[in-house]
């Protein structure tokens, strides 16, 4: 089955098509990253403006990649929720338009369950992971992890309480004086860097739940440039302990959930964060068949990842398929 997938969620203007939720025809990506660069965030209005005049030639694009038209594709997917309203419009219009007009099924996706299905896509019918999965899902917008029994199926064990592991990482570089947005500049500061060298706290030392807090570690890292300026002479050290302390925290939940599932045959990272070659390394030492995106492209925000989940979805949900969903900025991920 051939699924066109349209993600706008935030700035990225994305469109791919794919086979059977594994094998990539073609993957587009227009961003507005250099742009939100040179503001240190990204401007809602502005990046919606963006995707309006991106998003016919991404999907054109995505299509002659592939080599097809629209009417060898078999279903149209696109990001219906969570996200910046103004850039889901963008996408979730283009998707019922082009899908009524070449009268093709329309497969609304959760932005979430399309990170979930990142590590599938690349992989080949015999390497398939096997579930139960616990799997952390970390970006710019959110941070949480899911034990899925099924690709529609699961239970959500705990999620941030304030900033997302990508914020703290986004943030940690704005306090830096290093560019948005900040994980990969972050870990390029760090590759060189002591992650001992700094101190920080374990957030939630001692809470034996799933979830997360980042704010602190924000804080820590302001008051700890306002007491000793001089430690920003020493940017490795300090971007490779800043670094640390994220995903030790990451990580420290990780182990709590094992501890309580021990049926769990695979730990997957994926989102945005999941980019991050410190963090697997840390997650692989946990003794678990450990997998994440086969391609970086797979980890931020991608059409691919849609295409993927909407595939899965139908085969265990058909009611998913239609025209009739809400396009929200803020509805959470159910799964059964
Ligand atoms: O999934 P994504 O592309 O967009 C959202 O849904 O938010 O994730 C973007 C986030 C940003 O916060 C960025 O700083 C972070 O992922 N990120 C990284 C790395 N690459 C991207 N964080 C840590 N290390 C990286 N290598
Ligand atoms: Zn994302």
């Amino acid at each position: 089955m051939r699924i066109l997938g349209i993600e706008t969620s935030c700035d990225e203007t994305a469109a791919a098509v794919v086979d059977d939720g594994r094998i990539v025809r073609s993957n587009v990506i227009a961003s507005s990253r250099d742009e939100f660069a040179r503001t240190g965030g990204v401007i809602p209005e502005e990046a919606a403006r963006r995707q309006l005049e991106c998003i016919q030639p991404v999907i054109a694009r995505a299509l002659e990649d592939a080599g097809t038209a629209m009417d060898g594709v078999d279903a149209v997917a696109v990001t219906h929720a969570p996200g910046l309203l103004g850039s889901l419009l963008v996408g979730t219009i283009a998707a019922r338009t082009l899908a009524w007009i070449h009268r093709k099924p329309l497969i609304p996706v959760h932005h979430t369950l399309g990170h979930l299905s990142s590590p599938w896509l690349g992989t080949g019918a015999d390497g398939e992971p096997a579930f139960p999965i616990l799997t952390l899902s970390a970006s710019g917008g959110h941070t949480e992890l899911w034990l899925r029994t099924s690709h529609a199926s699961g239970t959500l064990l705990g999620q941030t309480r304030d900033d997302a592991a990508g914020e703290a990482f986004d943030k940690g570089a704005s306090l830096l004086g290093l560019p948005y947005p900040g994980g990969p500049a972050i870990a390029a500061a760090a590759a060189v860097g002591n992650p001992d060298a700094f101190s920080f706290p374990l957030p939630l030392a001692g809470d034996d739940s799933c979830d997360w807090s980042f704010s602190g570690l924000k804080t820590a890292l302001k008051y700890l440039l306002r007491d000793e300026p001089s430690a920003c002479e020493r940017m490795p050290d300090l971007a490779a302990s800043f670094e640390r302390a994220i995903c030790l925290h990451l990580v420290d939940r990780l182990e709590n959930a094992l501890q309580r599932h021990g049926d769990v045959r695979e730990v997957h990272l994926v989102g945005g964060v999941s980019a991050n070659e410190r963090l697997r390394d840390m997650v692989a030492s946990l003794g678990k068949t450990t997998r994440w995106p086969s391609a970086r492209a797979y980890c931020t925000d991608n059409g691919a990842m849609i295409a993927g989940a909407a595939y899965f979805l139908q085969q265990e949900v058909p009611s998913a398929i239609g025209a009739a969903f809400v396009t929200s900025a803020s509805l959470p991920l159910s799964l059964r």
